[in-house]
């Protein structure tokens, strides 16, 4: 059976834990040049239905350092969706690729591109979540994390909008037992079947969830304090509305963060609307580690590309490699 990665509450926290301890050794050896070519020869698909600066540079660079190939497919490149069914695109691309990326504009797009493909499928972010940035971002907590907790001791608070991020971040956190807080008005707070998602996975693994619009009490204990952007693509319209029920009080500034715990980080998944979830004095202060975020994305995508391809990769012996040339030769000389 082929295993995607769509969401980390199909993976147990121990799979996940192990993700997260591969994103380390490759991380590792890149800094010593020495990222290993485990994926000589094979090809990732990339599809996207909506731009990306990190998820595409990441698994693109990590393919590249892995010894592999991708293959970028830009919005309205290829006939998915118009011209051909998503069906018959995951069945095609997944005859040429060893593994296929998707950034879709609907969750149920990356599923059935899944169920279809023959080989291993990467949600690169959806309407619903982002589990390859969060997988990325608990990795990023453990590389600062405060002195002596474990994770499951972690608080993280997210302030801001519902985003897929958010999503995300809270059902990696409460799966891994961590406390999670959302902190947004009433109206951008977290759906109830999402909630239910996190609540389910507390009860499992002795996490917290709490979901409130009291900003400050939200910030008072938070070991990372995560924001995304208060309106996407499509949002436009909602700007005014938006601005109005975050600013100032879910801004992410200096005066909020005086209310956190001084050894709180400053989190972000990029790109930010600099000077509106979050302010240019917090997001390049010494309690900002975004950039490392961002790095990580492309030691994350190596761990996720190792973990999920290289079992499936026929090596030949080179005995065989060698058989076959002979024949080719063999033919064209003839
Ligand atoms: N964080 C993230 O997914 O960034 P991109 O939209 O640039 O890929």
């Amino acid at each position: 059976m082929v295993r995607h990665y769509i969401s980390t509450q199909d993976f147990p926290k121990e799979e996940l834990l192990r993700l997260i301890e591969l994103i380390g050794l490759l991380k590792r050896a890149d800094k010593e040049g020495a990222c290993p070519k485990l994926l000589a020869g094979a090809s990732l698909g990339m599809i996207f239905e909506e731009p990306s600066t990190r998820t595409r540079v990441s698994f693109e660079v990590a393919m590249t350092k892995l010894g592999g190939h991708a293959i970028y497919m830009r919005p309205g490149e290829i006939h998915m969706g118009v011209r051909e069914s998503i069906s018959d695109t995951a069945k095609v691309v997944s005859r040429m690729v060893d593994v296929i990326e998707a950034r879709t504009l609907k969750h149920q797009t990356v599923v059935d591109l899944a169920r279809f493909s023959t080989v291993p499928v990467f949600n690169g972010l959806t309407d619903f979540n982002h589990p390859t940035q969060v997988l990325c971002d608990v990795f990023t907590m453990l590389e600062h994390a405060p002195a002596g907790k474990k994770l499951e001791e972690f608080n993280v608070t997210f302030v801001g909008d519902a985003t897929n991020v958010c999503n995300s971040l809270m059902m990696i956190c409460t799966h891994l037992g961590m406390s999670f807080t959302h902190a947004a008005p009433k109206a951008y707070q977290i759906s109830d079947s999402t909630k239910a998602i996190g609540r389910a996975n507390c009860e499992k693994s002795g996490g917290r969830l709490t979901v409130t619009d009291d900003v400050n009490a939200a910030v008072a204990d938070a070991d990372f304090i995560y924001t995304d952007l208060w309106w996407w693509v499509g949002q436009e319209s909602e700007i005014p509305d938006r601005t109005k029920a975050f600013m100032p009080k879910f801004q992410v500034n200096a005066a909020l963060l005086a209310k956190a715990p001084k050894y709180a980080k400053v989190m972000h998944c990029l790109p930010a609307s600099r000077g509106v979830e979050a302010t240019d004095e917090v997001l390049d202060s010494a309690q900002s580690i975004i950039f490392d975020q961002a790095e990580n994305r492309l030691h994350t995508e190596k761990a996720l590309l190792v973990y999920f391809v290289y079992p499936r990769l026929k090596q030949a012996p080179q005995a065989l490699v060698q058989h076959h040339e002979g024949l080719v030769e063999a033919f064209l000389n003839a």
